[in-house]
């Protein structure tokens, strides 16, 4: 099959890869880059448990082709905690037990900081807007939005 030569920054990396054409950047992430916190749930647009930040705006990764980032600069979840240092927000889902079986998380956390970044957040309704293209399977709706809340402050 076609394959193209991308190059972008993930995390602060820059990688230069070879791809099929047809490669969505979730796949880049899992399967080339074994950055697997980013998960695969509809592969559809539906669920948002792929989200990933590029150039600092929320995307569903597995809608997104991988030789269409020539130059971007990609976030996944792997790229939030510096060392022992957990991300705001990934401490906030911790201190407000904001997942049961964690499957969807690391899209909510990354959508949730896009959220924040994005200053959608003056409001409990607001932040629920906002996050609402992230679906929990186990209900935790509530929880994530004060995890949301709380780190944004
Ligand atoms: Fe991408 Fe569901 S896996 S939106
Ligand atoms: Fe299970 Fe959200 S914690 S799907």
């Amino acid at each position: 099959p076609p394959g193209s030569r991308v190059s972008l920054t993930v995390n602060g990396v820059r990688r230069t890869l070879t791809v099929d054409n047809r490669t969505s950047l979730l796949d880049l992430l899992r399967e080339h880059l074994d950055l697997t916190g980013s998960k695969k749930g509809c592969n559809a647009g539906a669920c948002g448990a792929c989200t990933v930040l590029v150039d600092g705006r929320r995307v569903n990764s597995c809608l997104t082709l991988a030789v269409r980032l020539e130059g971007a600069e990609v976030t996944t979840i792997e790229g939030l905690a510096k060392g022992d240092w957990l991300h705001p927000l990934q401490q906030a889902f911790i201190d407000q037990d904001a997942f049961q079986c964690g499957f969807c998380t690391p899209g909510q956390i990354v959508s949730g900081v896009g959220c924040i970044q994005e200053g959608h957040t003056r409001s409990p309704e607001e932040i629920r807007e906002w996050m609402s293209g992230n679906l929990c399977r186990c209900g935790c709706y509530v929880k994530i939005e004060r995890a949301v809340e709380q780190a944004a402050g």
